[in-house]
């Protein structure tokens, strides 16, 4: 089972580096997957230029083949996000929209970090998560800006946090794991 830690902020001086970093921390301790962190900052994706819809499967530009081969290779998917007014950021809704049949039949969970825990931007990522048959766990991890970050800077999360990241990736392993047969049956087809 392969499940990747996506960075959902290409902002240089981004909070979601450090967060995914602790996610990552947190994972790799449990042995009951391997956790990769996927930063999409590497991939240097413009904006959608692809001339079908992703659903299409006709890929023609090289980012998105080296994205699609990138994102194909996960069961499931943890997805650190900011919340830039009260939604996900630009760059990761993009990062979403380049692919389709690489994220279907997986299983997502959410990081979300804001003033208000990201919860906005998570309740944007699940609906958009949905049209691409991303199944998406109910616990998620809702870091404050005022809390979890000293003067709202340095991530500093309080001790509660790390059992919640606990308590998402074990729905996150069993739900990646359930959807496998559905993934293979399809890829037989
Ligand atoms: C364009 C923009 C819009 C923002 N809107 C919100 C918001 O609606 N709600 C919120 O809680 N924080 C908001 N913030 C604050 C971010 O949560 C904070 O800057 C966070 O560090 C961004 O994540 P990043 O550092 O990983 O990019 C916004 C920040 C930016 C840059």
């Amino acid at each position: 089972m392969k499940i990747a830690i996506i960075i959902g902020s290409t902002r240089p001086g981004r909070k979601g580096e450090a967060v995914a970093r602790w996610v990552h921390d947190i994972a790799a301790k449990r042995g009951d997957a391997q956790y990769e962190i996927v930063d999409i900052a590497d991939f240097a994706l413009p904006h959608m230029d692809e001339p079908f819809p992703p659903m299409m499967g006709r890929y023609s530009r090289p980012h998105s083949h080296v994205w699609a081969e990138k994102i194909a290779s996960y069961d499931g998917f943890v997805f650190v996000t900011p919340e830039y007014n009260h939604a996900p950021g630009g760059a990761l809704k993009n990062a979403i929209d380049y692919l389709f049949a690489e994220w279907n039949h997986k299983a997502a969970a959410f990081v979300g970090y804001g003033a208000s825990g990201g919860v906005r931007a998570v309740e944007h990522l699940r609906l958009i998560l949905a049209n691409c048959a991303v199944a998406t766990v109910r616990p998620q991890v809702e870091l404050s800006l005022f809390h979890d970050f000293a003067e709202m800077t340095h991530f500093t999360p309080g001790a509660h946090q790390e059992p919640a990241v606990g308590a998402m990736l074990d729905e996150l392993v069993l739900w990646s794991d359930a959807l496998k047969p559905i993934r293979e049956a399809k890829a037989a087809v």
